[in-house]
């Protein structure tokens, strides 16, 4: 593709289309050119706040726009199949926000349907493309802390939301684990691989979703990754990953970390800083820029088996907690 900018559109206008579309800002030769909301007002109200030329009051007519060349997918995971599938059919390529889709099932569906169409499809973790978590991924595949015996990673907090809010949501497939243990989750396959076996338990709370999860892996080589995901407890949301030679623990909060400690056996630490560039949303909107330049249909970074084996060990975990979206996942 060689035109000038690549054309955005965003579905949604909630919390993350924010973020997101102040991300757009830092990234080249892009614009932030239509956005797609159930509410017309809604969209109206994001266009002036982020200069869009286009607004649209439903997702169908955002994504049909001419002009637009990839649509973030920004709605709450129970859309994440139908607004992707959406989107790619009208011959855009997306960005949709994790979970990808809520089981293993709709992943495949959602790939199945960019390989048809030939279009890029990348699922919207972000954490993967911020330089400390790569920088982090380095030090361990150098062997600056030896083999890994020990991964724990801890996203909590206190949510003040309410059971209608897509966090304690059913019908939203909320919960714990699909909106934040997810990326404990996918800290654990990234550095350590696939495990072996899987432990994990959830705490349920009144709407049938986990408040609370926690999850621990186990590898062949006898390491262990913990982790544990809450939206009812204020733990620290740190990571660390202890080798036999020491030590990188990822500060508060670790799934965009700015500093991280090397700390080697004789107990001598080193911070090594990166003060990223825009919110750092921008990181994976540079990914699919480039990608979609080069004719890509996919990311060698987050790729489609990486999303596959994302939403795979997810699906485990769900199963060994009881955890289940019967409108999800019983359809065939
Ligand atoms: N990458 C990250 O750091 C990150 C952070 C937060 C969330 N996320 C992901 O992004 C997705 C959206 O999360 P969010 O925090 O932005 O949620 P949010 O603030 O609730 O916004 C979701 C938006 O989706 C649309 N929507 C469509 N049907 C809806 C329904 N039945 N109830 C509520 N909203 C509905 C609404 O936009 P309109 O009214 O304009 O249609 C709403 O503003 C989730 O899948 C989440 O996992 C990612």
């Amino acid at each position: 593709m060689n035109k000038e900018k690549i054309r955005w559109g965003i579905l949604g206008t909630g919390n993350i289309a924010h973020k997101f579309a102040d991300a757009l800002r830092y990234v080249e030769d892009s614009e932030l050119y239509a956005v797609g909301s159930r509410n017309i007002e809604s969209a109206k109200k994001f266009a002036s706040e982020f200069g869009v030329s286009k607004a649209f009051g439903s997702y169908e007519e955002a994504a049909q726009e001419k002009n637009v060349d990839v649509i973030y997918v920004a709605t709450p995971h129970n859309l994440h199949l139908e607004n992707t599938l959406m989107c790619l059919e009208k011959n855009k390529h997306v960005l949709c926000e994790k979970p990808f889709g809520v089981n293993g099932k709709e992943v495949r569906r959602m790939i199945a349907k960019a390989k048809e169409k030939n279009l890029f499809l990348m699922e919207a973790l972000w954490s993967r493309f911020l330089p400390n978590i790569i920088k982090t991924k380095g030090m361990i595949e150098s062997g600056e802390i030896g083999k890994v015996r020990l991964l724990t990673a801890y996203f909590s907090f206190n949510s003040v939301n309410g059971p209608e809010h897509r966090q304690f949501n059913k019908d939203l497939c909320g919960g714990s684990l699909l909106d934040i243990g997810i990326y404990n989750i996918f800290l654990s396959l990234f550095l350590l691989g696939k495990p072996k076996e899987i432990f994990a338990s959830a705490g349920f709370v009144k709407t049938k979703v986990d408040g609370s999860c926690s999850v621990t892996f186990k590898y062949d080589n006898e390491a262990l990754a913990v982790t544990f995901s809450s939206f009812l407890a204020n733990t620290p949301v740190v990571a660390e990953v202890h080798g036999e030679k020491g030590k990188i623990f990822l500060e508060d909060k670790w799934f965009c970390p700015t500093n991280i400690r090397l700390t080697d056996s004789k107990g001598n630490e080193k911070l090594i800083s990166f003060d990223f560039k825009g919110n750092g949303y921008n990181y994976e909107a540079d990914e699919v820029v480039n990608c979609i330049r080069s004719g890509k249909t996919q990311s060698s970074l987050m790729s489609w088996d990486a999303s596959i084996e994302l939403i795979d060990t997810l699906d485990s975990i769900r199963e060994k907690c009881g955890l289940a979206y019967p409108k999800h996942d019983n359809i065939q």
